[in-house]
């Protein structure tokens, strides 16, 4: 079969790569409907995720159908339509029990490259790096999907495929976020970048009851996708101070909520960033943390900030010092899918959660390439590139 592949960095192949079959009695093979670009898979693209190797299938975000049924499967026959959540957990060890699902223990099935890493091997996920468990891609004609019974999702009926395929990984990854953030009733939320993580954890935290939600980010047509299909208001930051317009908002005092949904490959402008941007290139730092810093410096005093953009390890110039001397709680995830898409297929299926928008380009395998050059670079608007093997 025809898959979108890894070649090295800023290489995107097309290639014939095996068919998957059913490898243990827990899984099934889906056919992919469709498939989605990430921001995640920018990271691996540009090279700032290691353990990538040539030929590895990309893709982790997406929808299709059932088409075998390991013997050991109990909810899910031969033809359902599914959602798969773009993380490989098993339900069943101690931190699956716990709700945190991307850090299962038995996900990974190569947990040495993590545990030298950050101390712990985290769980794995589709076509992300041999240090995320090695798992083939969903941007190809069939996937094989371990533990179905966890990680694929009926999709209900009336819920198109543009809608349900970002139950994968975009949805999920903004719940986990303003979720785990602790948005309250009545908060100001801000959240940096419009991508799809960005308005999914906008909408999120307007469904968990917050007052205000601010969106920033300087691409006018995401801008403008936030408005109309999430309802929040935005900030351009080239046009305006993010932290003084922020005060001004809130009477003075600054969001109670901050969620990064960036990652390491920040745009900035100034010395900072050039600074950061060099540090990144001489692999003396592996990050560049502009927009957390930001939400940092603009969270009110005993507030929350939430990275759910990536990083894969060490960054500079990072501003303890606001951390520790205004209260703030700070944390991160991947995302905790499993835990948070039957509610989403909920509120899909409701109309409170739209996301076809966010599918502006669609074509075929054999368009890969084309398809990452304009997610990356963001040409004619793209904000997710989705593949349909079938089509
Ligand atoms: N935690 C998870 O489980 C999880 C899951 C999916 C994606 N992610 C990560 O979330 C991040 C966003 O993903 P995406 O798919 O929305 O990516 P994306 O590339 O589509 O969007 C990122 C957005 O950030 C904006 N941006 C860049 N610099 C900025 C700055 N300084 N201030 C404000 N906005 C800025 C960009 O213009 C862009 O619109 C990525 O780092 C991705 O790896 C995490
Ligand atoms: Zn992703
Ligand atoms: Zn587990």
């Amino acid at each position: 079969m025809r898959a979108v592949t890894w070649r090295g960095v800023n290489e995107i192949g097309v290639e014939d790569v095996a068919e998957p079959s059913i490898l243990n009695g827990h899984d099934i093979i889906v056919e992919v409907g469709l498939s989605a670009t990430c921001g995640s898979d920018l990271h691996l693209v540009g090279g700032y995720v290691p353990a990538m190797r040539a030929g590895d299938v990309l893709g982790h975000e997406f929808m299709g159908r059932v088409v075998d049924v390991g013997r050991d499967v109990t909810r899910h026959q031969t033809g359902d339509r599914v959602v798969v959540v773009s993380f490989t957990s098993c339900g069943r060890c101690w931190y699956c029990t716990q709700g945190l699902f991307s850090l299962c223990d038995n996900g990974n099935p190569n947990p040495a490259i993590t545990e030298a890493l950050w101390g712990q091997a985290i769980g794995g996920c589709y076509g992300y790096s041999h240090a995320l468990g090695g798992w083939a891609g969903s941007h190809a004609r069939y996937i094989r999907v371990p533990y179905a019974d966890q990680g694929a999702f009926t999709i209900p009926e009336g819920v198109s495929d543009q809608r349900a395929l970002f139950a994968s990984d975009a949805a999920p990854t903004g719940w986990t976020g303003a979720h785990l953030a602790g948005v309250q009733h009545g908060d100001v939320v801000a959240v940096w970048g419009a991508g799809g993580v960005g308005q999914m954890a906008a909408r999120a935290a307007m469904l968990m009851g917050a007052e205000r939600v601010v969106v920033i980010d300087r691409l006018e047509n995401r801008l403008e996708q936030v408005r109309t299909h999430i309802g929040a208001e935005t900030l351009d930051y080239e046009r305006i101070d993010v932290a003084a317009e922020l005060r001004e908002r809130t009477g003075g005092r600054g969001p109670d909520v901050c969620i990064e949904a960036v990652g390491m490959e920040a745009h900035g402008s100034g010395p900072s960033h050039l600074y950061d941007q060099v540090k990144q290139q001489l692999r003396l730092q592996t990050d560049r943390p502009t927009a957390l810093r930001e939400a940092i410096y603009a969270c009110r005093k005993g507030g929350s900030v939430f990275t759910l953009g990536v990083f894969a390890g060490l960054v500079d110039k990072f501003p303890l010092g606001a951390v520790m001397n205004k209260g703030l709680t700070l944390r991160g995830a991947q995302q905790h899918g499993h835990r948070y898409i039957p509610e989403i297929l909920d509120h899909m299926s409701r109309d409170e959660v739209r996301t076809e928008h966010l599918a502006t380009h669609v074509m075929s395998i054999e368009d890969g390439p084309r398809g990452y050059q304009m997610f990356t670079e963001k040409e004619d608007g793209c904000v997710r590139a989705v593949f349909a093997p079938g089509a």
